[in-house]
Formats: C-alpha cells, sequence, structure tokens
C-alpha cells in the first residue's frame, strides 16, 4: 500500500483587506478594532469582489498546488473540494472548478467530490483524499478549502457578532502517492450532531411546504435574515477547545507520539482565543503554532490549507517535519491529523 503525502501547495485571498475599523467605518457596523482583536485576535480579513465564486478563488490556489507538487493538471485522479459556501446549493463548487481548471477540455473527466464539514472540511477531505490514494484509487488528488463568506454576512451591527469573524480565501494541497516513508501518517475524525442547529445557515427548510416562504404574492422569497449563520458563539467556544485537545491527544497516543514530537501546530483559526487556551492547557509552545486569523479572519475549510501553503512558502515548514493539523466547527464536527512532510 503507498503512503500519501503534500507533494504541493497554493493558496489564493482576495486583493480587498477589510480592516476592523473598515467595518466600522465603511459598513457603519457599531464595532471597534479592540473589542474584535481582545475576542478574537482578527485585526483584518479579505472580502472577494461580486462576480467571484469560492472556485474562482480556489483555481489560482489550485494552480500554485499542482505547480508545486510538479506535475500537470491532467495527472490529477480526483479533485476534492470542501466548503461550506459554494456557488449554488447544487452542483458542488468541484464541479465549477474542474470546469475552471480545463480538464474536460484536456479529455480528463476527473470525479469531482464537494465535502461539507465546515471548518473541518479540509481535514474531512484529507482523510478521503489519503484512502483514496493509500487505496490505489488515485495517484493525485487535489484538494481544495475555498470560502466566499463576504456574500452572506449581516454587515450590520445586528450581525457583528458572526460578521466580524470571518473572511474569504482558499487553500489547495495535492495529496500524492509515494513509495517513501513519509505523508499523512493517521486521521481522526468526530461529529455530534446533536449541536447541528447550534451552528448553522438555514436558507431554507426543505421539510416545510413551500420550503422558501411565501409572501402574499404566493411566491417564495429568500430574506436576507434567512441567510446569515446562526452561532451560539460562547457554546461554540467551549465545545471546541475540549474537542480539540481530544482529537490531538486521540492522535498522538494513536500514532505513539509524544508533543514534543511535534514540529508544527496548524489550528482550525476561528478565534485565536480557542487556540491560546488549548495551547495553555496541553503546554505547546506559541513558536510551534502557525497563525493567520490576525490578517484572514476565520476562513472555516480554507483555514488549514492557507495555514500549510503559506508555512511551506516562508520555509517555517520544512521536509521532515512533523505536523499536527486539527479543527473545530459546525455540526459539530472536528478532526485532526499527523503528517510528516
Ligand atoms: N463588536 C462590538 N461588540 C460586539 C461585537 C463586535 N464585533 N460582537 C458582539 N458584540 C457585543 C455583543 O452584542 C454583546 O453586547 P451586549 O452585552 O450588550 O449584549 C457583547 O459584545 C458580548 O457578546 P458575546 O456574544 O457574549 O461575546 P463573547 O464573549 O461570547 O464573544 C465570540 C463572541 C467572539 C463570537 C465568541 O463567542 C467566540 O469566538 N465563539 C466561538 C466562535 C466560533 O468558533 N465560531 C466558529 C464558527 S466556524 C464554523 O464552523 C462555521
Amino acid at each position: 500500500m503507498p503512503n500519501a503525502y503534500i507533494s504541493g501547495t497554493g493558496m489564493y485571498v482576495p486583493e480587498r483587506i477589510v480592516t476592523n475599523d473598515d467595518l466600522r467605518d465603511e459598513y457603519g457596523i457599531d464595532t471597534n478594532h479592540e473589542w474584535i482583536v481582545k475576542r478574537t485576535g482578527i485585526e483584518a480579513r479579505r472580502f472577494a469582489p461580486e462576480g467571484v465564486g469560492s472556485a474562482d478563488l480556489a483555481l489560482p490556489a489550485s494552480e500554485q498546488a499542482i505547480a508545486n507538487a510538479g506535475i500537470d493538471k491532467t495527472d490529477l485522479d480526483m479533485i476534492v473540494f470542501a466548503t461550506l459556501s459554494p456557488e449554488h446549493c447544487f452542483p458542488g463548487s468541484g464541479v465549477y472548478l474542474q470546469e475552471k481548471l480545463g480538464l474536460a477540455e484536456a479529455g480528463k473527466f476527473v470525479p469531482a467530490l464537494d465535502i461539507r464539514n465546515q471548518c473541518s472540511g479540509f481535514l474531512y477531505g484529507l482523510a478521503t483524499a489519503t484512502s483514496m490514494v493509500k487505496s490505489g484509487g488515485a495517484k493525485h488528488v487535489l484538494l481544495v478549502g475555498g470560502e466566499t463568506h463576504s456574500a452572506a454576512l449581516d454587515l450590520t451591527t445586528r450581525g457583528r457578532t458572526v460578521s466580524s469573524l470571518f473572511g474569504d480565501g482558499a487553500g489547495a494541497v495535492v495529496v500524492s502517492a509515494t513509495e517513501e516513508d513519509r505523508g499523512v501518517r493517521g486521521w481522526y475524525l468526530g461529529a455530534d450532531g446533536r449541536f447541528a442547529d447550534v451552528l448553522s445557515q438555514r436558507v431554507w427548510d426543505i421539510r416545510k411546504r413551500p420550503f422558501i416562504p411565501t409572501d402574499d404574492d404566493g411566491v417564495g422569497h429568500v430574506q436576507p435574515e434567512m441567510m446569515w449563520a446562526h452561532m451560539d458563539g460562547k457554546l461554540v467556544f467551549k465545545n471546541a477547545v475540549v474537542r480539540m485537545i481530544e482529537v490531538l491527544r486521540e492522535a498522538l497516543i494513536d500514532q505513539g507520539l509524544e508533543l514534543d514530537d511535534i514540529d508544527l501546530f496548524c489550528f482550525h483559526q476561528a478565534n485565536l482565543r480557542i487556540n491560546q487556551y488549548i495551547a495553555n492547557m496541553v503546554g505547546i509552545p506559541e513558536d510551534k503554532c502557525v497563525t493567520n486569523i490576525e490578517r484572514f479572519g476565520n476562513t472555516t475549510a480554507a483555514t488549514i490549507p492557507l495555514l500549510l501553503a503559506e508555512s511551506a512558502a516562508n520555509g517555517r515548514l520544512k521536509p521532515g517535519m512533523k505536523v499536527a493539523c486539527v479543527a473545530f466547527g459546525s455540526g459539530f464536527t472536528w478532526g485532526s491529523a499527523i503528517i510528516d512532510w
């Protein structure tokens, strides 16, 4: 059975930087830089322009990952796309990315799978890609996390608790087969559906007839408030801390590793305070944790591949290092992975 390793990484964030002050000054939100930084660590985020979707953000990230992997796009056997902000309800962003990559024109009708596991989406995708490669089902899998949150944020004072947290971006990796003794050593996933509604975006309820409420004219209309994410922030915070520590410990124990064996920690970036609390509780030195939340906010499924791509590009992540990735998000879902880089 081959090993599955990350042969290439890539990233893309939209050009437009939206600072905390911009939320106040441009959008008129009653907020301030100090409140957001103190509670979350976020200083700025990126917003994509109108007309741009998650597959658009994913395209340059994917092209970079493919180039870094030293392969041609036609070498890909599969696309796995993790997002909670696809262009449409269906089909998923994976097929749009396949089209943008021009794979059909090149005669490569590779399967495209979408993963709907929010902040844990990249690690659910990594488990899927790794399993495909190790089973011999694929040699090269393009795994992308891409989000266009800015389109569905309530950028008013009413929505400030959620809208100040999120940003847009995409990160991509190529997961490839190798006979070398390296790569994704193990992945550990979990979910607790009892909390499904605690952190959710319920644009419609398919169980209802009509499933989109109708106005007096009898026509279904999605009201803006139906598009916003609902979140019990404190409950999310408490569960994130517990589950992320558990699933990190599970990975270390299963791999027979001590905390000190890990060279780099890539935690999902929902709130810097969550990660600082975990690092304190477990005893992880700050210089072993990479962050991007201060610049990008919470980019959900894109967060971990953005961290990996940035760390690989700036030399923080070097071959031979042992990396621990940990995530928690809506579902609730969570996961971890240990990677020999
Ligand atoms: N600026 C200024 N004031 C604000 C802001 C803001 N951006 N947001 C909220 N406030 C106010 C609230 O209105 C409230 O005011 P009130 O006391 O007058 O009612 C006060 O600040 C405290 O609000 P809380 O919601 O109680 O603040 P809390 O300390 O819980 O922090 C936060 C909120 C930062 C969101 C925190 O709960 C958190 O980070 N939770 C985890 C979030 C998370 O991980 N989400 C993951 C989503 S990812 C995914 O899977 C999709």
